[in-house]
């Protein structure tokens, strides 16, 4: 019998034993997963030969990112965000075909239960912020147009919020909006321009970043969420180029695709047609969606 298999533990067959423990795991999955996360782990602790105290302090660090979340607030998602992790299961999860436009991270503000509008609606309703248009079709890989898509949109406000970060300073729903594409698969609907904003950073994983010299900020964005019939649904932004964060997203989301065009317009006779009262902004953006599988 070697070592490992008495169960003795030593420094150098510390993954062996551990993993040949969970060798009557009934699932299958679970017990990959464990032994891939042990072996990782334990080549870390291998590497970085922690003292006592500095593994105390990482499990502190866990302990407060537990204690932190609420029914409102999941700061080990956000902890996944800083560390790459979620773009990273977001990208292995939706490998696109060539043309199809791509994903990014769905973020913790999206509510399932946004008003339906008329296409052309303005989904500002806090007047605050710079007057903005947006519009684009949704398409198929072939190029011809989707009907009856249904694209859910979310911004924050002028001030960097979303409406469910302040409930009862903002209107319920403001910035929010379902669109249904008709047979010509395009869409429209006015907002405001977005501004960048922080992840929620007065927590652990703000500190985190803190201590790394990194900020919270995320690119001025737009989330959509995209689903047809007969389509995989898209979760994705479009992302103002010109924002000054927009090569250091804290959560990495920013893809090259994602980058829309934010065109400034002087034009009264349309600001007019728009209701707006002066210059506006306007940004076209398609987006193309992949076949269901
Ligand atoms: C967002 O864009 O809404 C978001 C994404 C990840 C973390 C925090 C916010
Ligand atoms: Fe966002």
């Amino acid at each position: 019998m070697d070592m490992h298999e008495k169960g003795y533990f030593t420094e150098e067959n510390s993954v062996e034993v551990v993993t040949g423990r969970n060798a009557n795991a009934q699932n299958e999955r679970l017990k990959q997963v464990l032994e891939v996360v042990t072996r990782k782990l334990h080549e870390a602790v291998k590497e970085l030969e922690p003292t006592q105290d500095e593994w105390m302090e990482a499990i502190f660090f866990l302990t407060r990112t537990g204690q932190t979340c609420n029914e409102w607030r999941q700061e080990f998602i956000l902890l996944s965000d800083v560390l790459g992790v979620s773009m990273l299961v977001d990208a292995i999860n939706n490998r696109k075909p060539s043309g199809a436009s791509e994903s990014t991270v769905l973020g913790p503000f999206h509510v399932a239960d946004a008003p339906e509008l008329p296409m052309g609606a303005n989904i500002c309703l806090d007047a605050k912020g710079e007057d903005m248009v947006i519009s684009g079709r949704i398409l198929d890989t072939e190029g011809r147009p989707i009907a009856n898509a249904v694209i859910d949109v979310w911004q924050a406000n002028d001030e960097g919020f979303y409406d469910v970060q302040q409930k009862g300073v903002q209107p319920d729903f403001n910035l929010r909006g379902v669109f249904r594409t008709g047979a010509d698969g395009t869409y429209w609907f006015r907002a405001v321009k977005p501004k960048y904003y922080p992840i929620p950073d007065d927590g652990p994983v703000g500190q985190l970043l803190g201590k790394l010299g990194r900020h919270p900020y995320r690119p001025a964005h737009l989330h959509y969420i995209i689903k047809a019939d007969g389509f995989e649904t898209l979760v994705t932004h479009i992302f103002d180029p010109d924002d000054p964060y927009i090569h250091s997203d804290a959560v990495f989301g920013v893809k090259e695709s994602l980058l829309a065009e934010f065109v400034l317009r002087m034009d009264p006779q349309r600001a007019a047609e728009y209701g707006f009262a002066a210059e506006f902004w306007e940004v076209k953006h398609d987006f193309v969606l992949a076949p269901a599988q």
